[in-house]
Order: C-alpha cells, then sequence, then structure tokens
C-alpha cells in the first residue's frame, strides 16, 4: 500500500467549536500539495489534526494512511511511522539539546522500523555525520547541535531547524505550517534548497503558506485554498498566482468558501 494520506469529509473541533467542516484531500508520495488560505480558516488546525495533536477533536470523518485509519494513532507513533509536522510557532524545550533530540527521534524510528525487534541504535559517528551532512544543507552553523531545542533561536533560525529535523527524519509524509513565515530572502531559498533535497517518489508534502513566493522555489502539483474550514478551491500553480493578485475578496464575490 502506499504512504499517501488520504483525508475524508473530516470535521474537527477545538475547545467545542466546529473549525474543519468537511476536508476532502489526498495527498501522495511524491506529491506536493499547498494550502492557502485566510487567517483563522483551519489550515493550522488541519496540521494539528493530522500529527494527532489531542486538543483537535475529529468529530466525524477519517484519515487514512497506508490504507489504514490513523485516528487513533498517538502523535508519537505517527511521527515514527512517517509523518512529519513543522510547526508554525516551533516550542523551545530548554535543556533538551538539539543533537539529543535528533538523536532520540532517529532511534525511535528505527526501533519502529525494525522487523526483527532489535533495531541498532544509530552509533554515534554515524549520527554525527548524518547530522553534520544535512547542517551544511540548510546552512546552520554546528553549534546549534549543542544549543537547547528552540530556545533563544531567531524565528527564521526555528524554522530552520523544524527542516533539519525533517531531513535528519527523512519522513514519508511531511507537513510545513507556514515554514516560509520569518525567513529572510537568503534563508527562504535555503529552507526551499533544503525541501527540494528530499524532494522525491517517496515524499508526500502538504506545504502551508500565505505567500506565492516560496511556491516559486518549491513548485507544488496542487494549490488549493481553505476557506472557513473547507477547502473552496483547488487548482494548479497558477492558482496561488491568482489569489496573490486578486486577494480572498475574489472568492467571496465568486460565492466560494461562504
Ligand atoms: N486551541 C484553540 N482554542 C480555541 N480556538 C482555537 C484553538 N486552535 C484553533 N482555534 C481557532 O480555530 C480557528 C482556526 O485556527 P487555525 O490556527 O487553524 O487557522 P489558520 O488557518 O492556521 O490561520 P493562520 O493563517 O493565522 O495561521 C481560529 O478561529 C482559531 O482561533
Ligand atoms: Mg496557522
Amino acid at each position: 500500500m502506499a504512504n499517501e494520506i488520504v483525508i475524508k469529509d473530516l470535521h474537527v473541533n477545538v475547545e467545542g467549536k466546529e473549525i474543519l467542516k468537511g476536508i476532502d484531500l489526498t495527498v501522495r508520495q511524491g506529491e506536493v500539495h499547498a494550502i492557502m488560505g485566510p487567517n483563522g480558516s483551519g489550515k493550522s488546525t488541519l496540521a494539528n489534526t493530522l500529527a494527532g495533536n489531542p486538543k483537535y477533536a475529529v468529530t466525524g470523518g477519517d484519515i487514512l494512511y497506508r490504507g489504514e485509519s490513523i485516528l487513533n494513532w498517538k502523535p508519537d507513533e505517527r511521527a515514527r511511522r512517517g509523518i512529519f509536522l513543522a510547526f508554525q510557532y516551533p516550542m523551545a524545550i530548554p535543556g533538551v539539546t538539539v543533537a539529543n533530540f535528533l538523536r532520540t527521534a532517529v532511534n525511535a524510528k528505527r526501533r519502529e522500523n525494525a522487523t526483527n525487534g532489535n533495531a541498532k541504535a544509530i552509533s554515534i559517528p554515524e549520527f554525527r555525520k548524518l547530522v553534520t551532512q544535512k547542517m551544511a544543507l540548510l546552512k546552520l552553523d554546528t553549534s546549534f547541535a549543542t544549543r537547547y531545542l528552540n530556545d533563544g533561536f531567531s524565528g527564521g533560525e526555528k524554522k530552520r531547524v523544524e527542516i533539519l529535523q525533517m531531513a535528519v527524519l527523512n519522513p514519508e509524509m511531511a507537513i510545513l505550517d507556514e515554514t516560509d513565515s520569518g525567513l529572510d530572502i537568503d534563508a527562504l531559498r535555503i529552507v526551499s534548497d533544503g525541501v527540494n533535497t528530499l524532494r522525491g517518489p517517496n515524499l508526500g508534502i502538504l506545504l502551508i503558506t500565505h505567500y506565492q513566493r516560496i511556491l516559486n522555489y518549491i513548485k507544488p502539483d496542487f494549490v488549493h485554498v481553505m476557506v472557513n474550514g473547507k477547502l473552496a478551491m483547488s487548482g494548479g500553480p497558477e492558482l496561488a498566482l491568482q489569489l496573490e493578485e486578486k486577494g480572498y475578496d475574489w472568492l467571496k464575490e465568486e460565492g466560494i468558501g461562504k
């Protein structure tokens, strides 16, 4: 079974309020889907629901991964099985270094993938080589490895370190929630290049963004617009350009997404 994610008529409540009102979306491996849409329309809610954040209550529909419902999978299980979320607002974890965090995550994934139950932890030299290589890819200074995760990182540094995690963990399905926001022009290119390097037939990407600009670098196969908890419109990369030009009022004028 392919590692695609199939979202079926998904309804999600947050704090008792319905935020997602019936989302249908399939992201196959090898595809890049961009989701745009006004503030508060439910984009991060979808991302958090896919990652299994318990604050987000699925009240209807289903999420299938490799043909199996994942609604009962805990967030760490989803992560170990290849679903990765880069947060819109990454949290600081004082006391846990970037290197330790990554090594723990890599080993958890190894244990999950081991078929005979005796997964070997990654050796220190092998891990060091992997992280050094991925840090170079994202042009991150190696000193970040020994810093506490996101503690005192600038906005742009946090976003780069999110993609470092993605590069090291090598997921099958990556959800990037506004990874481009807060990046300066050079960092946007570096992060995009990083994502493009990871792009391939085994990786599906759901890219949430407000700006068409990142889509010049990471070319999406599909663009969707979320309005008021629903995907109001879908198209190709040209849809992002249209939105940039005309704004979301254009959709309202067309009577879409009310
Ligand atoms: N934990 C929460 N408690 C209360 N309301 C919430 C919570 N999380 C989300 N919401 C509400 O759900 C709605 C959708 O929020 P969400 O973060 O998904 O929007 P978004 O499309 O990602 O917006 P943005 O573009 O600003 O990031 C908002 O009205 C928000 O206030
Ligand atoms: Mg958001």
